[in-house]
């Protein structure tokens, strides 16, 4: 049976070969995020939602504005935005948490008696992750009084970053969080029925969020002497040229012999780094 006509579906929405090839060489171009012909259902199900929000009624037409000079710079902002892939969540991959605190830290208060201990998150995503290691670095700091530490985060999707900044998340994504933590740095929403959990203010005054894209030529807006740099579950999107060039570029923020955390699922094997493995994904600058 025919569907009606409806404003919903009367536009062309699919993208032709031809249009996912200059969309995944743009995107490409412009983020490092490589889109081999498998995504394309998934890059055309994403950008229908920015048609929608532009009035567009094919790929077409969008592709048309992506391109020119009159719309295409405000519109790269808006379609990263729906490119990028967010997920992640608080203490995701637990053990970096643990060597932070057994090992990273202790080893920090010896080599420099106290003092501002500074950590990248880089790829932050919706925040969990910079929260996350703000928690850890704010327990060890109560229990060692000299130490204070400082939060850079940052990602390339401007509408993540506002969620990140707003520190505002259901409250069934915090149930990893231990008990002890959710008291002392989560305050609970008076809604009952959409229960939301806000992170506590002495928590995020320690860390503060910034658009970067790891495709910039620099990333001299970053200080130059991080103790730590997360950068986890980012590269798995770009292909091994870029990773190699974005590692690079994030070394040059690292102090000597301040460490470099990647996602598990994340190889530097053979790349040519001023890095030696300490423990898998977790690599010391030399
Ligand atoms: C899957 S999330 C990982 C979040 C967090 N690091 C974690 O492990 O849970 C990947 C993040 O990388 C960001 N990203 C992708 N390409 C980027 C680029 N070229 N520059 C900066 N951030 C980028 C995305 O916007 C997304 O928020």
């Amino acid at each position: 049976m025919l569907e009606p006509t409806t404003a919903a579906n009367s536009f062309n929405q699919e993208l032709t070969d031809h249009e996912f090839n200059q969309l995944s060489a743009f995107i490409y171009n412009e983020s490092g995020i490589k889109l081999p012909p498998v995504k394309r259902i998934m890059l055309q199900c994403r950008l229908q939602k920015r048609l929608r929000e532009l009035q567009m009624s094919s790929f077409r037409e969008y592709c048309d504005y992506l391109f020119s000079h009159s719309g295409g710079d405000a519109e790269i902002v808006s379609m990263l935005d729906v490119v990028s892939t967010n997920k992640t969540d608080f203490f995701r991959e637990p053990t970096h948490f643990d060597f932070i605190s057994n090992t990273m830290l202790p080893e920090f208060m010896e080599g420099s008696r106290g003092g501002s201990f500074s950590a990248w998150s880089a790829g932050c995503s919706s925040g969990e992750e910079p929260y996350t290691l703000a928690f850890v670095l704010n327990e060890f700091m109560l229990t060692h009084p000299t130490f204070s530490y400082t939060i850079l985060a940052t990602d390339l999707s401007t509408k993540i970053l506002q969620q990140a900044v707003t520190a505002i998340y259901p409250e069934e994504r915090v149930t990893v969080v231990p008990m002890h933590l959710r008291q002392k740095y989560l305050l609970r929403s008076k809604d009952r029925q959409n229960p939301t959990v806000r992170i506590a203010p002495l928590i995020r005054q320690h860390v503060s969020f910034a658009r970067l894209n790891f495709m910039d030529s620099t990333y001299s807006s970053v200080p130059a002497d991080l103790h730590l740099v997360m950068c986890r579950n980012v590269l798995i999107y770009f292909d091994r040229a870029t990773q190699e060039k974005v590692i690079n570029k994030l070394c040059t923020r690292i102090r000597p012999n301040g460490y470099l955390m990647l996602g598990h699922s994340e190889s530097i094997l053979n790349m040519n780094l001023p890095l030696q493995q300490i423990k898998p994904t977790i690599y010391r600058k030399v």
